[in-house]
């Protein structure tokens, strides 16, 4: 019994030890063109999901996610501070995507399964709180409120079955950028809400502009 048990401490100060020497060698890329390896990828992943999975559980989810009025105030938003990362429909591509790693998600993507109570409380807890060390920021740092999140939920179960030009219609009606916390849906920390006012011009010109550019 004593030494499995001189066993197992060896074995695991071996193992710290590699680890320690693998980390301060300093040849772990940090760079964002360079992937991880299948393995600690799939790690990765799985510490994400189980983490957030348990964390969304405690999440109620409104019952009114397919109001059109929320789906109209979630694309407004959308279109002024999402699609850079997780773009629009008949958009290829964009620059800081493919620069990213992880490279964010394609959301306006045509999706295979109805989007469920359980993918709606996961995708509030992500908006809310961000994934460390990935680009996705946590929203309600700067200032979004819960209702305008799950506005944002509502619009994401829309968005694949979009096509561009309901797209540019649902955000040339939306309230363009706006998610004060108003409407008596509480406040920030602060007590005044973000009150930023609309980007000049139409969300989809300033967010979607098929004019190229050069570089
Ligand atoms: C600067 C880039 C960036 C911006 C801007 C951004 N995101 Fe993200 N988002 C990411 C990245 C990267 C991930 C993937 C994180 C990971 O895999 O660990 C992600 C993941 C997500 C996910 C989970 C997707 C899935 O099914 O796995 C949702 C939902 C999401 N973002 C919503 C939003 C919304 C809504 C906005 C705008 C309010 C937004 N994001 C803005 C980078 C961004």
């Amino acid at each position: 019994m004593r030494n499995i048990i001189v066993g197992a401490l060896a074995t695991i100060a071996i193992g710290a030890t590699l680890v320690t020497l693998i980390v301060i060698s300093g040849s772990i890329d940090p760079g964002a063109d360079t992937p991880h390896s299948p393995a600690v990828f799939r790690a990765l992943e799985l510490a994400r999901e189980t983490a957030v999975a348990r964390r969304a559980a405690q999440v109620a989810v409104p019952n009114d996610l397919t109001d059109p009025e929320r789906v109209r105030r979630g694309a407004g938003n959308y279109a002024a501070m999402c699609v850079s990362c997780h773009l629009a429909p008949a958009m290829p591509d964009s620059e800081i995507r493919q620069g990213l790693y992880p490279q964010p998600p394609n959301l306006a993507a045509p999706a295979s399964a109805k989007p469920s109570d359980q993918a709606a409380a996961r995708r509030f807890w992500i908006i809310k709180h961000g994934i460390k060390a990935s680009a996705m920021p946590a929203w309600s740092k700067g200032g979004m409120d819960d209702a305008a999140i799950w506005d944002l939920v509502a619009f994401l179960a829309t968005l694949p079955a979009l096509d561009k030009t309901q797209y540019d219609q649902l955000v040339a009606s939306s309230d363009g950028h706006s998610h004060a916390a108003t409407e008596g849906h509480g406040q920030n920390a602060d007590g005044h809400g973000d009150r930023s006012p609309p980007l000049p011009g139409k969300p989809t010109a300033a967010h979607h502009d098929d004019r190229p550019h050069r570089h």
